[in-house]
């Protein structure tokens, strides 16, 4: 039997991969490489099988699904294909809707049609819009507070209702920030055009392709005035998925759908990331504050408790590590897969 990675080729979504693999599983990845490189897949190989199973398709195709699963005897998913980017959906809100509905709906169909119940669903923190309390529970509101929040939004509903309709069991994973790449720098993030987010920018930055990190906002209601996310190590999250899949398959108290908050549970402010990422690199990263970024909230954290006691996880890895692997992936990497 085996686990279909959709997605499989972005960020998450390989480093899933390869957890799974290490744990004995036989994976599958699809994608469809719109947000991804072929040397992603490659790099996969690399520290997994050179004959990885690997579907260039677009997770929405249920045909194309259907055939994965039926080819591979796949019996559980975990669905990442999706897009990510907050600014991009706000320019292109039917697009974003299309793609990361359209390819649930296509992924779901796949797996009744070929007898599949279990999922794994990746999903975020960005569910819950600017929380009122802090740390957020599963129970906390939801509210998405941009196009791309929507579309988590609407899949985490479809799914529910799939699951109460019967023949699936699913568990959304809410992830707060991953940053961070696998130990041996050869996998990690690798983002077309600018970087949205602050980890990728700012270590860009530091690697020389880009001359300052612009900090958004120094006047929130924090300690040191910038905004606060929970940061968690890529393969921590990872590793999560991997817990999510065993608790599916031994069915402990994960029938119908539930969610589950994958963080650490500790936040950080964007000026602790940066005097983190200034001793782990050995030099400061040129920075300079700027005006809030529209749509930013100002802090999030999780309450992680449900993870350890539904899935026995827990984040390990620090913020020092997490930046330590990133910053190893971009220096072996500079240009991220283009080069290699
Ligand atoms: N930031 C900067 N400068 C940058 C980039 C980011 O100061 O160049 C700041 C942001 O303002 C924010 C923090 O760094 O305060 C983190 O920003 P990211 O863009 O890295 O992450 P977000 O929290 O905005 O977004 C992430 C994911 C989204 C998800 C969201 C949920 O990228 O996919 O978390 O809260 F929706």
């Amino acid at each position: 039997m085996a686990v279909l990675v959709t997605g499989g080729a972005g960020y998450i979504g390989s480093h899933t991969a390869v957890v799974l693999h290490e744990a004995g599983r036989d994976v599958v990845v699809l994608d469809d490489l719109s947000n991804s490189s072929p040397a992603a897949v490659d790099a996969l190989r690399a520290l997994t099988r050179p004959d990885l199973p690997f579907v260039e398709a677009d997770a929405a195709d249920v045909d194309a699904v259907g055939r994965a699963i039926a080819d591979h005897g796949v019996d559980e998913v975990v669905h990442f294909a999706a897009f990510k980017s907050v600014s991009g959906s706000i320019a292109d809100p039917d697009g974003y809707h299309r793609n990361n509905v359209g390819s649930t709906v296509g992924v779901v169909e796949a797996m009744r049609h070929n007898g599949v119940s279990r999922m794994v669903f990746s999903s975020s923190c960005t569910v819950y819009g600017e929380p009122t309390d802090l740390p957020v529970t599963e129970d906390s509101p939801i509210s998405a507070s941009n196009p791309y929040g929507a579309t988590k939004v609407a899949c985490e509903e479809l799914l529910a209702a799939e699951a109460e309709a019967g023949g699936l069991d699913v568990l959304l994973l809410r992830y707060f920030n991953p940053v961070g790449a696998h130990a041996s720098g050869d996998l990690g993030e690798d983002p077309r055009g600018t970087p949205d987010n602050l980890v990728p920018y700012l270590m860009q930055v530091a690697v020389g392709r880009r001359e300052s990190l612009s900090v958004f906002g120094d006047d929130y209601d924090t300690p040191d005035g910038s905004a606060i996310r929970d940061y968690i190590h890529v393969v921590d999250l990872a590793e999560g998925h991997l817990a999510a899949l065993d608790a599916l398959a031994a069915d402990r108290g994960s029938r119908g759908c539930t969610a589950v908050n994958l963080g650490t549970g500790t936040g950080y402010s964007v000026l602790d990331v940066l005097a983190a990422a200034g001793r782990v690199i050995g030099r400061p990263v040129p920075h300079q504050v700027v005006g809030r970024r529209d749509g930013d909230i100002q802090r999030i954290w999780a309450d992680p408790s449900l993870a350890a006691d539904l899935l026995g996880w827990r984040a390990g890895r620090g913020l020092d590590e997490m930046l330590a692997d990133h910053w190893r992936w971009q220096q072996r990497h500079p240009d991220g897969y283009a080069a290699t």
